[in-house]
Formats: C-alpha cells, sequence, structure tokens
C-alpha cells in the first residue's frame, strides 16, 4: 500500500501500462487482459492487474500532466517494484507529415517544465527511453506496416497556450520536435533515477500545423494498433 495506491504488493505486475485516463486503464483491463483484478480505486484512479499471452500485465490510470503521473509512476516503481513502464497516450502533431493516426515513439522527451531544473541545478538532463523497449517496438511497427515516427517529443505544463500553438512552439517545431504532449519527460526521468525500463507510445490525435483532427472511428482504430503495439512490446 502506498499513499495513492490501495494494493497490495504482490497485486500489481512488474510490467505496466500508463494511461491518463482512469477509465481507459478499465477499458484496458476488459478488453486486452484476461481475468483483470481491479487494484486500485483511491481518487478513482483506477488500477487493473491480469494476464495478455499468460504474462502477468499491470495498466493504471494517471490523470494528466507531469505531477500526477509522476506520483503514480514513482509509487508503483518504489513501493510495488514496477520495472518496465510504458505509457500508451495521445498528442498534437508539430510536424505536417507526422499524420493523424501515426504513431510516435518518443525517443526522447525535451521539456518546457521546471520538474528537473532543481534537481540539476538548472543545467539540462536528456530524457530518454529505453532503448530495447523502443527497439522492440519499432521492429512491431515495421512488422505490422504501421506508420510511425520516432523522435523527440515535447513534454509541456501547457495544453492551452495564449498564442495560437504553431507561434508558441515555433522553436520547438524549428527543432524538429514530433509532438507535444505532457508526461514523457517525467516518466523518463524516473526510469533514470530509479533504473527501471520507460517507454512512451503516442498516438497522433491532432496536427496543430495542417489542422486535421481524428474522427471518433479514427481514434477507434489508432487505439487498438497502439495497444497491440504496447503489449508485444511490453
Ligand atoms: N497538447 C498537449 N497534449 C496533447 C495535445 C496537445 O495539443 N494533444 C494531445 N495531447
Amino acid at each position: 500500500m502506498s499513499i495513492h495506491n490501495e494494493a497490495k504488493q504482490e497485486d500489481v505486475a512488474e510490467k505496466v501500462l500508463l494511461a491518463g485516463d482512469p477509465l481507459r486503464a478499465q477499458y484496458i483491463a476488459k478488453n486486452y487482459l484476461k481475468n483483470a483484478v481491479c487494484y486500485n480505486r483511491v481518487r478513482n484512479m483506477l488500477g487493473y492487474t491480469g494476464t495478455y499471452d499468460g504474462k502477468k500485465i499491470s495498466v493504471q490510470g494517471t490523470g494528466m500532466g507531469m505531477p500526477s503521473m509522476s506520483i503514480y509512476a514513482y509509487e508503483l516503481i518504489n513501493f510495488y517494484k514496477a520495472n518496465s513502464l510504458i505509457r500508451i497516450g495521445t498528442c498534437g502533431s508539430f510536424q505536417a507529415d507526422v499524420k493523424v493516426k501515426n504513431i510516435i515513439l518518443a525517443m526522447g522527451a525535451s521539456t518546457d517544465s521546471a520538474m528537473n531544473r532543481p534537481i540539476f541545478q538548472g543545467a539540462d538532463f536528456s530524457n530518454i527511453a529505453d532503448y530495447y523497449l523502443l527497439r522492440k517496438a519499432e521492429e512491431y511497427c515495421r512488422k505490422k506496416g504501421l506508420p510511425h515516427a520516432i523522435g523527440n517529443v515535447l513534454t509541456s505544463d501547457h495544453f492551452y497556450t495564449e498564442e495560437n500553438p504553431v507561434e508558441y512552439y515555433k522553436k520547438w517545431i524549428e527543432y524538429g520536435i514530433k509532438a507535444v504532449e505532457m508526461e514523457t519527460a517525467a516518466l523518463y526521468s524516473l526510469g533514470a533515477r530509479y533504473e527501471v525500463d520507460t517507454l512512451s507510445i503516442l498516438t497522433v490525435s491532432d496536427n496543430l500545423v495542417t489542422g486535421e483532427h481524428a474522427s471518433p472511428e479514427d481514434r477507434e482504430t489508432a487505439f487498438d494498433n497502439m495497444m497491440n503495439l504496447a503489449l508485444e512490446t511490453i
């Protein structure tokens, strides 16, 4: 048991999928895992453990943004011995050729957040994915012919920006950042600090440059592709 998780130690798997929306975690547990049991209801931040292909897997809701996600990931790593964590989420693409429904494997995560700055006394730490998880995910995408991009994402503290996002994020876009989301940089720094494997697998829900949005049907197919990819990778 930890402050935000009422599970017993043995109720949580070493391999955990992280979903921002707790109802999404519930949906995954019911539709993609066998014999899934709910282990956490504290703050309605649902967590489930079941099996996939005979292996024990957990799926945990985390809420949105780095502080919320970090609380759940920290406790899973430090109180439950999770050693492999894959975030599954959505992002807004910054590049015209990274289209809606495409998958982004976040090799690195830059950030406009100050979360790491006190730790590194104002200097920059590179938040990077576990290479072997990344490689496995890439191999799966290739094998299945899933359109994907691999690279640097921006983990932002803002969902809404005062200016048009393409203006606001101009420099990041010029430096080749593929997309914006709100959790990956903190997940990768936790991975580095506590020596566990982390990866973010994102689907593009909107393209901020072209204005393209995913339709409900698009979202469903993209979600299913991402889920199969995440489960095969973990
Ligand atoms: N900004 C931040 N996070 C996101 C976005 C966005 O535009 N789209 C999906 N996740």
